[in-house]
C-alpha cells in the first residue's frame, strides 16, 4: 500500500486562499483505488474522493465533501454513524480531527488512524483504514474511547459511513431465507432509507446479507462499469442502510445493529467496531467480487490458499440413522468414487438421551456406542482402510432441554428473567449463553476434547440451528442486558480464537441451518461455509451466483444430492448435478448405495475431472458471464488462473423450450493474445463437441464465445430436459 500523507500547500499567486488549501490530506490507496480524506486538525473528517487512483497534483485540486463519521447531536435531523449519551446526560457529540498516525500490523497491512476528539468531552474516536499489499480492499472501523469521569452509553456505533455521490446508482444486495439463501436483488437508489438488517442473534446470512454493491453507472453489469463493494465483517446482528436525502449524496452506513443493544462504556473503556471491507472496481460486479475473493483468500479465510478435499457428507444419505456398518459403507463408496473425505453428520452422540431425531442430546458430546460400538476410533480406522479422511458434525453453542448438560446447568442457557425459555428446533433446542466464560469453556472443550482424543479428525462441521429466541442473559448483570447480542459474539470469537490457537489445522465448516453463517466475520476461523440446506442443482445456480458476489468458490460448499431432490423433489440428471457442484467446493450428499450405475460412473468421472480443475476453481479469478437472474435460459461463469494459462468455463441451461434460441456467451478474463485448447470435462455425449481439442485465441473467445448445442448428443432414451457443459481452456 501506498499511503500518502501530504500537506497540500499551495504556493500560487491566488489572492484569496480557501482554508482547505492548507488542509492535511490523507490518501489511502490500493493498486486500483484511492480514498482521499481531508483530515485537517480541528475540522470534521471529510471524504474528498473514493474511486480510481488520483495523483498528487490532482489531490491538491480536490474539494472536500461530506463528513465520514458524523456524530449525533448537532444537526440532529441528519443520520449519524455515532450516537452517545454522555456521562452528564448530554446527547450531543461533536467530533473534530485531532491527529493522524500510521502503523503496520502482523499481516504487513498498513493502518492509517485518524483520531477524532469531542470538542467538549474527553471522548475520542479512532477512525481506522487498513490496506494490504497488492490488494484492492480498504477496511475501515472505529474505536470509541470513553475518557469521561463516568460511563457513557453508545446508542449507535456504526463501523463506517461512506457518502456515495448521487447519479444513477443501483444497489445490489442478497436476500433469501432458509433453503433459498443469497438471492440477488438489484434496484436503483431512490429517496428515503434502504435498510438491510439482521437480528437473528446467532446467525446472520439466512435472510439478508451484510454485503452490498453500488453500481455507479446505472443498471448493474457483471463485467463493466464502476462498482463500490462493501462487506461488513461481523458474525452478529448488523444494519446496513443508505439514506438518500435532499443533499447530493447517498449516505451509506454499516455496522453492528444497535437496536436493543445500547452499550455502556465505563470510564477508560473502549469499544471496537467490526471492519467494513470496501472495494472499488471499474470491471463491474465481477471485478468487485474478484477483489473480495483475492483478499479474502489471502487475509481472511482460514487456510484460504489450501485446496479443499472432495467429501461425502452423511446427512441426506442417512439423516439420523447413523450406525457403524452404514458409515463404513459410505466411506468405501466415496473412496471408490475418488473422494477424499467422509463427514459423519448429526446423530452420532448422546448417552442418557439418544440423538435419534432433532429433539435431544445437544450438549452431550459423547459417542453413542449403541450406534457406534467401536467409537470414533473405529470409524477413523475404517476411514484409513478405505483411504479417506474422517470428519464429524457438532453444534456446540446449543443444547436441548433433554440433555445432561441442561439438566445439570440450566443457568447456562439464554433465558429472560422469570420466564420459561423459548425452545426451538425439535421443540427442545436452546441457545447457550456465549457471554458467560464458563460456557465459552464448555464450547472450547467440545472441540478440544474431540481433537485431543481423536487428533486424526480432519474436518468439523460446526452447526448452529437456532436464533437467540429470548432477550436474556443469566450471566450479564441487570444493567448490562442490552449487551447480550454483542457480548454473545465477543464470547464466541474468544472461544474460536482459543480453538484455532490450539487446533490450527483441522478444517472447520461454518454451517447454520444451511447458509446462516456466510459472512467474512466468521471466516477467519472457518475454512468454508455451508451454502444452503437446499441441494437442488437448479436452485443452487441462483444461490451460488449471489453468494459468489462476495465469497470465493473455495469457501462455498456445493454438494451433489439425490434425485428426486429432498427439498424441491425435482429430478435432475446426475450430469447437471455434478456440473453445478463442480463450480464450488465440490462434495456429495446422498446415499451412494441408492445411486444407479450410471450415476456412479458420471460422479466418478466428475470427481476425477474436478481434481484437474480444483486449483482453477478454488484459487482462480471468477468472471461471471451471464446471470441466471437475466432469465435468458442459460447461466454461465468461468474461472481463470491469475497467470491466465488455464481456465474453466461453466454453462448451465436454466430453462428448456423446444427450439429455444439461447445467446452465445463471450468469455472473459483470458489473455487476448494467447491461444487456448478447448477440452470438454465430465462429458456424457457420444460425440465430442465440434470444437473439442481445437484452439482459439483469447481474443476470439472473449469476442465470440463458443457455440454450445442446446442438448446433449446421447442415445434417445438418455435425453433429458437438462443440459450443461464444462470446458477447460488450456493455454498452448
Ligand atoms: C442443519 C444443517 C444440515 C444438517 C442438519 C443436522 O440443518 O444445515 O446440513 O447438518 O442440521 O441436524
Amino acid at each position: 500500500m501506498n499511503v500518502n500523507l501530504a500537506k497540500a500547500v499551495l504556493c500560487s499567486a491566488l489572492l484569496a486562499w480557501p482554508a482547505w488549501l492548507s488542509a492535511e490530506i490523507v490518501n489511502i490507496s490500493t493498486p486500483e483505488s484511492s480514498l482521499v480524506l481531508d483530515a485537517t486538525p480541528g475540522q470534521k473528517l471529510r471524504l474528498m474522493h473514493f474511486g480510481a487512483p488520483v495523483n498528487a497534483s490532482e489531490i491538491s485540486n480536490l474539494t472536500p465533501g461530506v463528513d465520514v463519521y458524523p456524530a449525533y447531536g448537532i444537526y440532529p435531523e441528519r443520520e449519524a454513524a455515532l450516537s452517545i449519551t454522555h456521562s452528564d446526560g448530554s446527547m450531543v457529540t461533536d467530533l473534530n480531527v485531532k491527529s493522524v498516525t500510521e502503523s503496520t500490523d502482523k499481516d504487513g497491512a498498513s493502518i492509517k488512524t485518524i483520531t477524532l476528539a469531542d470538542t467538549k468531552y474527553p471522548l475520542t474516536v479512532d477512525v481506522n483504514y487498513r490496506t494490504y499489499p497488492g490488494q484492492d480492499i480498504i477496511e475501515t472501523w472505529t474505536e470509541i474511547r470513553n475518557g469521561e469521569k463516568s460511563p457513557v452509553t453508545l446508542n449507535r456505533f456504526m463501523s463506517a459511513s461512506l457518502p456515495v455521490r448521487m447519479g444513477n446508482v443501483w444497489l445490489s444486495s442478497l436476500y433469501g431465507t432458509w433453503a433459498n439463501e443469497a438471492r440477488v436483488e438489484q434496484r436503483p437508489l431512490a429517496h428515503g432509507v434502504t435498510m438491510i438488517k439482521n437480528k437473528d442473534g446467532a446467525r446472520n446470512s439466512h435472510t439478508a446479507h451484510a454485503e452490498v454493491m453500488f453500481s455507479l453507472d446505472g443498471q448493474p453489469a457483471e463485467n463493466s462499469g464502476r462498482v463500490i463493494g462493501a462487506a461488513l465483517e461481523y458474525s452478529g446482528n448488523y444494519k446496513l442502510f443508505v439514506d438518500t436525502d435532499d443533499s447530493d449524496w447517498h449516505r451509506f452506513f454499516a455496522g453492528i445493529n444497535e437496536e436493543n443493544s445500547a452499550y455502556r462504556l465505563a470510564k477508560g473503556e473502549s469499544f471496537v467496531t467490526p471492519p467494513l471491507a470496501l472495494t472499488y472496481s471499474t470491471e463491474g460486479l465481477s471485478g468487485a467480487s474478484r477483489n473480495f475473493h483475492k483478499w479474502g483468500r489471502k487475509y481472511r479465510l482460514h487456510d484460504g490458499d489450501k485446496p479443499r478435499k472432495i467429501l461425502l457428507n452423511s446427512w441426506e444419505g442417512v439423516y439420523f440413522d447413523i450406525d457403524e456398518p452404514g458409515m463404513q459403507r459410505m466411506m468405501q463408496d466415496i473412496a471408490d468414487m475418488g473422494g477424499e473425505l467422509f463427514v459423519m453428520d448429526d446423530g452420532w452422540f448422546g448417552d442418557r438421551y439418544q440423538r435419534n431425531t432433532d429433539n435431544a442430546a445437544l450438549g452431550d458430546w459423547t459417542v453413542d456406542t449403541r450406534k457406534l460400538p467401536h467409537g470414533i476410533d473405529g470409524l477413523i480406522e475404517a476411514a484409513d482402510k478405505a483411504g479417506v479422511k474422517f470428519g464429524i458434525w457438532i453444534e456446540p453453542e446449543m443444547t436441548n432441554t433433554t440433555s445432561r448438560l441442561y439438566e445439570t446447568h440450566p443457568e447456562y442457557v439464554i433465558k429472560a428473567p422469570g420466564r420459561t425459555p423459548t425452545q426451538g428446533r425439535g421443540g427442545t433446542q436452546l441457545v447457550l449463553d456465549m457471554a458467560n466464560p464458563k460456557v465459552q469453556d464448555i464450547v472450547f472443550n467440545v472441540v478440544d476434547t474431540l481433537m485431543t482424543k481423536y487428533p486424526r479428525i480432519d474436518y468439523i462441521k460446526w452447526d448452529a440451528n437456532a436464533p437467540i429466541m429470548d432477550h436474556g442473559s443469566q450471566y450479564l448483570a441487570a444493567d448490562k442486558q442490552s449487551h447480550l447480542y454483542i457480548d454473545w459474539h465477543k464470547g464466541l470469537q474468544k472461544t474460536l480464537d482459543r480453538i484455532r490457537e490450539k487446533h490450527p489445522d483441522v478444517t472447520i465448516q461454518a454451517c447454520a441451518s444451511g447458509g446462516g453463517r456466510a459472512n467474512w466475520g466468521f471466516l477467519p476461523w472457518f475454512d468454508e461455509f455451508w451454502t444452503s440446506d437446499n441441494n437442488d442443482a437448479l436452485q443452487r445456480i441462483y444461490m451460488q451466483w449471489g453468494t459468489s458476489y462476495f465469497f470465493p468458490a473455495i469457501a462455498m460448499a456445493s454438494h451433489v444430492s439425490a434425485a428426486p431432490n429432498h427439498q424441491t423433489f425435482r429430478r435432475i440428471p446426475i450430469k447437471f448435478r455434478t456440473d453445478v457442484a463442480m463450480s464450488g467446493r465440490m462434495g456429495l450428499e446422498l446415499q451412494p448405495q441408492k445411486m444407479t450405475e450410471e450415476e456412479r460412473t458420471v460422479c466418478k468421472n466428475a470427481i476425477a475431472d474436478y481434481k484437474k480443475i480444483r486449483p482453477i476453481v478454488q484459487l482462480g479469478d471468477l468472471y461471471r458471464l451471464l446471470s441466471p437472474y437475466d432469465r435468458k435460459g442459460v447461466a454461465s461463469l468461468m474461472y481463470v488462473t491469475p497467470q491466465k494459462d488455464d481456465a474453466v468455463f461453466f454453462w448451465w441451461k436454466t430453462e428448456t423450450f423446444m427450439n429455444q434460441q439461447l445467446p452465445r456467451i463471450p468469455m472473459a478474463g483470458l489473455d487476448p493474445d494467447a491461444t487456448y485448447t478447448v477440452t470438454e470435462l465430465n462429458r456424457i455425449d457420444n460425440e465430442p463437441l465440434d470444437f473439442e481439442g481445437k484452439a482459439f485465441t483469447g481474443r476470439y473467445l472473449m469476442d465470440q464465445g463458443l457455440e454450445i448445442p442446446l442438448t446433449h448428443r446421447v442415445d434417445y432414451d438418455k435425453n433429458t430436459d437438462y443440459a450443461s457443459r464444462i470446458l477447460r481452456l488450456t493455454r498452448k
